[in-house]
């Protein structure tokens, strides 16, 4: 199953890569050209732009018209990247060196800014740019609101910023987690959906059932990243292991659910892992396995699974095509993939 979606990813990658080139480099000077291009060239699962692409062919719409759109998306998502890294201080993705990491922070920060004008210039290539334009405005500004929530589900740090030292949480409970990850990863994946379904010229009806399977496999999404963030090696996944923890998230699924099942010794022994600042290599070790003792895994998966059959349920008012097979198989990699 796994081997047969990623073909496709691959496919589908060939097909928008180019795009993605082409708006990176539009009113790009020839110097900047390889720190804008870096995030796109050094990989990613291009998980958005075949949603993007699926979408409009499980609706009868032409591929041609959901290349641009499905470009815009993917840069969305790697514009978030350089940004989420730049704020977790992240120094590995997709096994190199973050942007910030290989260009230093000035660079970084422009690059993102490049990225935000190439996505305008994409979306105004696509069919319907208005209603784009209008989606996906929306959809950047729940993005940030999940970044600015998942930095005060923190426990220490950023000890320069007093915002986020005095609006930390003590405790996050699972509907602040649900609130966070959909805003900061479903809502793109689900605008992915819409934006497929509206180059198609598709009827409300058939985008709000896209938006919902998107919704739904877009949280999926963000539990299947937390169970990798701390279970998944580093070979597989090009991040770091337990870089939640190292990073004192306390907005991951796999950490709220062990905090919840721990008894207070072990319980006290994270919450303090957590707060510390930096913690060794055996510390994050020792979390990993007390993590990896308790029913949290498991139990995240249930969660997921739940998220899971309420996609595959939408998918039933779409019409059957190989399209909509597809997106069946694409939900269950989402949730089940180990990078
Ligand atoms: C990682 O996204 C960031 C999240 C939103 C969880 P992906 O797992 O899609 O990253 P790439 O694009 O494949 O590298
Ligand atoms: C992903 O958050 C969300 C965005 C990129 C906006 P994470 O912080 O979990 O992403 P990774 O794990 O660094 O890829
Ligand atoms: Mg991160
Ligand atoms: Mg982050
Ligand atoms: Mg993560």
């Amino acid at each position: 199953m796994e081997e047969n979606i990623l073909v496709k990813l691959a496919k589908i990658g060939s097909l928008v890569d180019p795009y993605m080139e082409k708006y990176l480099k539009s009113n790009c000077s020839k110097e900047f050209e390889e720190i804008a291009l870096y995030q796109v060239k050094v990989g990613g699962k291009r998980v958005r732009p075949a949603l993007v692409i699926l979408s409009t062919q499980a609706v009868g719409g032409k591929i041609e018209d959901a290349l641009p759109i499905a470009a815009a998306v993917e840069l969305i998502h790697n514009y978030s990247l350089i940004l989420d890294d730049i704020i977790d201080r992240g120094e590995i993705r997709r096994g190199e060196p973050t942007v910030w990491k290989k260009y230093g922070l000035s660079m970084a920060i422009l690059a993102a800014v490049h990225y935000r004008e190439a996505i305008a210039e994409a979306i105004n290539d696509s069919k319907h740019p208005l209603k784009l334009h209008d989606l996906l405005v929306k959809t950047i500004k729940t993005l940030v609101e999940g970044e600015r929530l998942d930095i005060l589900f923190e426990q220490t740090g950023r000890f320069n910023e007093p915002y986020v030292v005095e609006n930390r949480r003590k405790v996050v409970t699972l509907d602040e987690y649900f609130k966070m990850v959909y805003a900061k990863t479903g809502a793109l994946i689900e605008a992915s959906c819409r934006a497929g379904g509206i180059v198609a010229d598709a009827t409300s009806d058939v985008i709000n059932a896209l938006g919902t399977y998107g919704r739904n496999i877009g949280i999926a999404f963000q539990i299947a990243d937390d169970i990798i963030d701390i279970f998944g090696k580093e070979e597989k996944t090009g991040k770091a292991q337990g870089k939640d923890i190292i990073e004192h998230k306390m907005g991951n699924i796999v950490i709220l659910l062990s905090l919840d099942e721990l008894k207070s010794g072990d319980k006290e022994f994270l919450l303090s892992l957590l707060k510390k600042e930096p913690i060794s290599g055996e510390e994050l070790k020792k979390a990993i396995e007390l993590i990896a003792n308790t029913s949290a895994r498991d139990r995240a998966y249930e969660i997921g699974e739940k998220y899971l059959t309420e996609a595959l349920r939408m998918l039933e008012k779409l019409p059957e095509n190989d399209a909509r097979k597809d997106l069946e198989e694409l939900a269950k990699f989402i949730l089940y993939r180990m990078f």
